[in-house]
């Protein structure tokens, strides 16, 4: 089976700007980071442009608070932007501005867990590595026999993929697992018809979709959770003059007209303290001016 799903991955294959043979590891490192949180064909279209702007390490080290929030948009969570500069950061003065090919010292980067340690152990640098994110555990608890990922145990999962994956071919053979889950094998659909590895699932044709898990319900305002007003007050700051507003005008421009005392409060208590935290904002409370992070 390995044999037929490189073959696959080398007709078939997704093609995205982050990959191509000998992968600089900058560049796997920033496409992972971002991967991490949104989905891949916004990545495949903001990350030229992201790499235009800081084309290594060390440019992406010096970013200001300000110019990683800007250059981020369209990425998803902002606060992973500072942490990715930190990362740029630690791996400029631990490193000297290496990448680390080790996954130990990647693990102790900021914002790097062992999915991403590993993806970049691999992809990166070819070593010889099991990667696995949620799809390659979907597509492994299936392949298995299981319908849904939770059915197999992790330290099952863990040893079948460290079996599993052919040795020399890490990067290609985990890529490829990402396009078929991308595609084929997917959590609320598995179209079995069109994937190559429908010989070899345990699971194939007969595989039961879990209905959707309700997600635990989100600090909300208006019925929209805060995390999305979070996003959208740093989208407003995006596009004022010089990044910054007066905060009554602030939430006219993201809640709309007419606010009152309730909005007001909210955005004080909840929304304003947790930006603030996060790096992404400055409040300065005697003129009430809401700026981005310098
Ligand atoms: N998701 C995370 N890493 C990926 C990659 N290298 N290709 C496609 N999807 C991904």
């Amino acid at each position: 089976m390995q044999h037929l799903i490189l073959d696959w991955f080398s007709r078939e294959g997704r093609v995205f700007p982050w990959r191509y043979d000998s992968p600089d590891p900058y560049h796997v490192l920033i496409s992972e980071y971002m991967l991490q949180q949104t989905q891949t064909s916004r990545i495949a279209e903001r990350f030229p442009i992201f790499l235009a702007k800081f084309p290594n390490i060390l440019s992406l080290s010096n970013a200001s608070n300000q110019e990683m929030i800007l250059a981020w948009q369209g990425l998803g969570y902002n606060n992973r932007a500072l942490r990715l500069r930190d990362c740029a950061k630690a791996i400029v003065n631990v490193h000297e501005g290496m990448i680390p090919a080790d996954y130990d010292a990647l693990l102790n980067l900021p914002g790097i867990g062992p999915y991403t340690a590993s993806a970049i152990m691999s992809f990166a640098y070819g070593c010889n590595i099991s990667v696995i994110d949620v799809n390659i555990r979907r597509i492994y608890a299936r392949l298995n026999g299981y319908s849904n990922p939770d059915e197999m145990s992790n330290k099952s999962i863990e040893s079948f993929a460290e079996q599993i994956y052919p040795k020399g071919k890490s990067s290609e053979w985990h890529q490829a697992l990402m396009d078929i889950g991308a595609q084929f094998c997917k959590a609320n659909q598995a179209n079995c018809e069109l994937c190559p590895m429908q010989e070899h699932c345990l699971s194939a044709f007969n595989v039961r979709i879990e209905k959707k898990k309700v997600r635990r319900t989100e600090p909300s305002y208006r019925n929209i959770p805060n995390r999305i007003w979070r996003g959208r007050v740093i989208e407003f700051l995006r596009h004022t003059n010089e990044y910054r507003s007066e905060k009554a005008e602030l939430l006219r421009g993201i809640l709309g007209e007419p606010i009152d005392e309730k909005d007001q409060k909210w955005f004080e208590d909840t929304i304003s303290p947790a930006l603030i935290k996060d790096r992404l904002i400055h409040y300065d409370s005697h003129t009430n001016i809401i700026s981005i992070s310098q």
